[in-house]
């Protein structure tokens, strides 16, 4: 049961003293270095791990991403992820420019076979961690902060020691103080700077000291103070590469990255669309596009979105959210009205614009902060009709699919009919259903008037005309004039007993394109009375397409 008084339970968590912050102040300008933790922290938290057939192919499309470190695994911890690395290495499957990961505990036996995984290896980063959280050295380890800082220092020397075992790789090693965002800073940064006097890196040989938010258990904003103080204190800061690794227990992994980067941070590790234990790593796409979205390179190529998410599904057998950010199946999509309209406006300006753009015309349509075809999503997947929509959506899906453009004023009055029969359906509808009710509507209404054939011809300025119509199965000949073809039509109706209207508006397009293309044409007819309807129908025939057009409205006065 949730507590009436959880203060009883649970405390705020401790900020950091840092009253003259520079973070808050700052603006992000370039993309940080990123190391995808897909094939390990992602992996490690699947229900079913993925196999090494379905690590090579997830290994492969993150280097395609442009992912220059990879986290490739733990491979002390197990047979797969040993022989994934071998596999990776002996079939040379490591493009030249990517730095392959590999993810190791301050133990011995366990850096042992590390090494042997990376024998024959061109780039590599060694990455060692502890956990240094009040909470973990009393509970897990019951160790002091001595014996914990002696456990960091014991595995560093390990590894630095069997270093010359890949004399000929480019060689990087890692710390993370495990659960960083949770220990005191004034002791993240004493094992941190203990493990660096046993590395001793330098400007030109710098290791990566890796502060992770393990589990998220502040807002954001702590987590930047945390990093700013870290980058402020930590000795020999230009020997170091400050790297963020967030997780999302509190949904903000995100913000905490953004934040942390506006704190100094030069690199980010997250795995594709936040897959990682519990709620999650950081959702790498997430920050990248954000990044994108204010015109910064981030340097990751998502311009085939879907074919990631579709090879990120298949290995890993978890599923996109339909609202996950810019990957989710809804995210583009507007079903409201007012959003619809919005959108098709801006769209439209936006089309204007394009040819203007080295001149500086820059996206702002509403409710969509990136173009979706940047990322390989397409427009007519934006507006999408269910009983929320208006008549905006209606038109938009009419024009986008099947060039029909209906004039403005028909669009009332299609809208409201579509509407209905929407809500009726209690269901999203596709463009092609809309296209059947527009049909069913108008081009197809045959009662109670028919027609079967009509001409017309002009003789000094006077068209005259003669059509055969029937009028509820029954054979009506119809003759009229007048200063046109449709001026004779309405001529002709009122000498046959039809009620007496006239034409209030009329316009025409094309509806494709060749020899054979038809011809849509929308007519609104007054009636005397002061009833309006709109009518359309389509022909090869411009013409008789207008006269059908005539009759369609007249059917439904
Ligand atoms: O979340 C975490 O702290 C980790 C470390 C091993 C970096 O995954
Ligand atoms: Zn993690």
């Amino acid at each position: 049961m949730t507590l009436k008084e959880p203060s009883k339970k649970y405390r705020p968590f401790p900020p950091v003293h840092l009253p003259d912050r520079q973070w808050p102040g700052r603006v992000l300008t370039r993309a940080p270095i990123w190391c995808s933790v897909d094939l390990r922290d992602g992996n490690q938290a699947l229900p079913v791990p993925m196999n090494v057939s379905q690590k090579l192919e997830l290994f492969q499309t993150l280097a395609q991403i442009g992912f220059k470190e990879i986290e490739v695994g733990f491979p002390s911890a197990s047979n797969t992820e040993f022989t994934f690395n071998r596999r990776l290495i002996e079939e040379k499957r490591v493009p030249d420019d990517v730095r392959l990961q590999v993810l190791v505990q301050a133990r011995e036996d366990l850096i042992e076979r590390t090494f042997q995984s990376l024998i024959g290896a061109r780039r590599v980063i060694i990455h060692l961690y502890n956990s240094t959280s009040p909470a973990q050295r009393r509970v897990v380890f019951g160790k002091s902060k001595k014996e914990i800082i002696e456990v960091a220092v014991h595995g560093a020397q390990w590894i630095r020691d069997r270093l010359p075992r890949l004399k000929g790789a480019e060689v990087m090693l890692q710390y993370s103080p495990e659960s960083f965002s949770a220990t005191e800073v004034e002791f993240a940064k004493e094992i941190s700077e203990a493990v660096m006097d046993v590395w001793r890196p330098t400007p030109r040989n710098p290791m990566i000291l890796n502060l992770p938010d393990t589990v998220e258990v502040a807002m954001p904003n702590v987590y930047a103070d945390q990093i700013e103080w870290m980058c402020r204190n930590i000795k020999n800061r230009d020997s170091v590469i400050i790297s963020l690794h967030t997780h999302n227990d509190r949904c903000t992994g995100v913000a905490a990255t953004e934040l942390g980067l506006l704190a100094g941070a030069d690199r980010v590790e997250g795995t594709l669309f936040g897959n990682g234990e519990r709620t999650g790593n950081l959702d790498i796409v997430a920050v990248a596009l954000n990044l994108y979205m204010h015109g910064i390179d981030p340097g990751l190529n998502f311009a085939d979105l879907n074919s990631i998410i579709e090879v990120y599904e298949r290995c890993t057998g978890m599923t996109i959210p339909p609202r996950q950010p810019y990957a989710g199946e809804l995210v583009f999509t507007a079903f409201s009205g007012s959003h619809q309209d919005a959108i098709r406006k801006g769209l439209n300006e936006w089309k204007e614009k394009i040819p203007a753009q080295s001149n500086g015309a820059f996206w702002d349509v509403p409710y969509l902060t990136i173009d979706p075809t940047d990322i390989g999503r397409e427009y007519r997947e934006v507006i999408r009709v269910n009983s929320q929509s208006g008549k905006g959506g209606v038109a938009y899906l009419l024009e986008s699919e099947f060039g029909i453009e209906l004039p403005k004023d028909m669009q009332r009055e299609f809208g409201p009919i579509a509407n209905d029969e929407v809500d009726r359906l209690g269901r999203e509808v596709t463009g092609a259903e809309l296209k059947a009710m527009f049909w069913r509507e108008y081009v197809e209404r045959t009662a109670p008037w028919q027609l079967l054939r009509f001409q017309a011809e002009s003789k000094d300025g006077i068209v005259k005309c003669r059509a055969g119509l029937s009028r509820d199965g029954r054979p009506v000949e119809l003759v009229g004039q007048g200063n046109g073809p449709l001026a004779a039509l309405v001529h002709g109706f009122s000498a046959i007993g039809a009620p007496r209207f006239e034409i209030a508006s009329y316009s025409e397009h094309a509806l494709g394109s060749g020899e054979e293309a038809a011809a849509i044409a929308y007519i609104k007819i007054k009636a005397a009375s002061g009833n309006e309807r709109w009518g359309a129908a389509v022909d090869t025939n411009i013409e008789l397409a207008s006269v059908r057009a005539v009759i369609s409205a007249l059917n439904r006065l």
